[in-house]
């Protein structure tokens, strides 16, 4: 063989490799099925279910943000791009030339210019081939649908954010498909009752007049909770109305609405969606786990590395860097790095503290692998070593979190590991003097313990009980920011500890005990060495 035939040979062997070295470990075609199979199976009769994959949002003028797909799009069909439709049927309709089928995707059409500029889209052959759907559409034609929604009892869609914006760029994008699904079944959002605002019509409705004072304050005590209420005209003027001929023409008009018969429900999709994603699959465990640990072990990795001249944003760079070396696309929620009193702040995400001190430094950082998403924060000191002040704190936080998780069984209430952790942090905190009475309502502890992480870093579930293949976090925390009413000794110290708990039928399984997380193990972890020790950058300030 010639030279340069050799070349190219070898040429085309390397480039065929490389272009076919893409991840291959996403859910799979069999589970998205699956989960759509689910679904349908809890659909009523001659209904049908229709949801929207996300939008691209705009950055700033020619720059987009990195598109993310809605998770409950994802989940029920894998799809990775923007401006797609998922249709589910209940029953099996029949289509022009007599072919049955139960769900249709309408995805993005094949554009070579497009492709050229962005990626590569799917299409309807890649929705039939690699996402394994009996039918697929161009999304145009969502547009031009045949589907009469007219014809479907039930109409279960999710609540619209309407937070898209119309490109002009695109014809066939999320907001011409919504503003078309509108048309086609006279959507109209005012037709749908919170579960409170129901309660509040049927009482308006059923009580008599010459009662309706009670009512009013009622309604007074809804507005407590759900200010939206406020935006209710006739419910507001019958709440304040003395004269009782205007009550009654308001009552009048209030049952009407509450009898007002709307096809489209917005809670179906919502509340099945979370009684399925709040269980997890052996498959979706399998890299919900891989996330969880790919975090527990970027947590170890800064351990070694830091050091008191080091950045926020230096240690949320090495994070993010052990995440990459892993191949997870993304962080599931912007990372938290705050040291000493920027600890303080639950969702601390400038990280811009250029040194870090002798402080403690709170990292609540989580890697998304393949969708899924960890929870993980570790809170050690800059130098190396607690304080007595940081151990006393640290030790309580500690504690809480042990206690709770021991909780985390198969029929236990989930509210039970906050609870726990609650009780000892008040005990602890009373102990030390930072409260002065265990009754006292402090501001030290303002969060909850335990959501469920998942295709979401906080997952759709019921929060009932705990059940077999839930994985939950288990998150206390202490935090005294400068300025607090207690001793300044205390100032500064933000410690929260979180794990990610899977719960099995043999007790709680940590899935990020990868990372220290006793005060002895850290400080020694801590002491070891770390390969960026060696890593000096040239310095461009002088
Ligand atoms: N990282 C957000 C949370 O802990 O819930
Ligand atoms: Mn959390
Ligand atoms: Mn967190």
């Amino acid at each position: 063989m010639k030279m340069y035939k050799i070349f190219f040979v070898a040429f085309l062997a390397t480039s065929f490799s490389l272009f076919s070295q893409i991840p291959t470990d996403f859910l799979s075609k069999d589970f998205h099925k699956g989960r759509r199979d689910a679904l349908r199976a809890k659909m009523p009769v001659n209904s049908v279910a229709v949801l929207f994959a996300n939008p691209l949002r705009n950055r700033a003028n020619d720059v987009d943000y990195v598109f993310h797909q809605d998770p409950n799009f994802y989940y029920l069909t894998g799809y990775r791009e923007p401006n797609g439709v998922l249709v589910l049927f209940s029953n099996n309709q029949t289509d022009e030339n007599g072919v049955s089928y139960n769900e249709m995707l309408y995805v993005q059409e094949r554009d070579a210019r497009a492709e050229q500029w962005n990626g590569k889209r799917l299409g309807i052959e890649g929705a039939i081939e690699v996402l394994g759907f009996q039918m697929a559409k161009n999304a145009n034609d969502f547009i031009q649908t045949n589907i009469n929604f007219k014809s479907f009892d039930r109409i279960f869609i999710e609540k619209f954010n309407d937070d898209y914006r119309d490109s002009a760029k695109n014809t066939a994008e999320v907001y011409d498909l919504v503003s078309s699904f509108k048309e086609n079944t006279a959507y109209n959002p005012n037709n749908f009752l919170s579960p409170m605002k129901k309660q509040i019509y049927e009482l308006v409705k059923s009580t008599p007049i010459e009662n309706s004072a009670n009512v009013a304050q009622i309604i007074g005590r809804a507005l407590a909770y759900d200010p939206s209420l406020k935006r209710d005209a006739d419910l507001m003027k019958f709440k304040d109305a003395t004269d009782n001929r205007l009550k009654k023409e308001l009552q009048q008009k209030i049952a009407l609405k509450l009898d007002a018969k709307t096809t489209i429900d917005i809670h179906f999709l919502s509340n099945n969606l979370a009684t399925l994603r709040e269980i997890k699959t052996s498959e979706e465990l399998v890299l919900l786990t891989k996330a969880v640990r790919i975090s527990a072990i970027g947590q170890v990795e800064v351990m070694k590395a830091m050091k008191p001249h080091m950045s926020e944003t230096e240690l949320q760079g090495i994070h993010e860097f052990v995440y990459k070396k892993y191949g997870a696309e993304y962080e599931g929620y912007p990372s938290i790095v705050g040291a000493g009193n920027n600890g303080c702040i639950l969702h601390y995400i400038e990280n811009s503290k250029t040194k870090l001190g002798n402080e403690l430094v709170l990292m609540d950082l989580g890697a998304e692998y393949r969708g899924f998403t960890a929870d993980v924060t570790r809170t050690i000191p800059a130098n190396g070593v607690f304080s007595k002040e940081q151990k006393a704190i640290y030790q309580i936080v500690y504690d809480a979190q042990e206690a709770g998780i021991a909780a985390y069984v198969i029929g236990e209430s989930m509210a039970t590991p906050n609870l726990l952790s609650k009780k000892i942090v008040d005990q602890g905190l009373f102990q030390l003097g930072i409260i002065n009475s265990l009754d006292e309502k402090h501001p030290y502890y303002p969060h909850g313990t335990s959501h469920h992480i998942g295709l979401d870093v906080h997952d759709p579930g019921n929060y009932g009980n705990f059940e077999e293949n839930m994985v939950v976090t288990m998150e206390p925390g202490i935090y005294i920011p400068d300025g607090s009413n207690c001793d300044e000794r205390w100032w500064g110290i933000g410690i929260r500890i979180e794990d990610d708990i899977l719960v099995t039928k043999t007790g709680p399984v940590n899935l990020s005990a990868e990372a220290p997380r006793t005060i002895e193990e850290i400080e020694k972890m801590m002491a070891k060495k770390s390969i960026l020790d060696d890593f000096v950058l040239p310095n461009l300030d002088n």
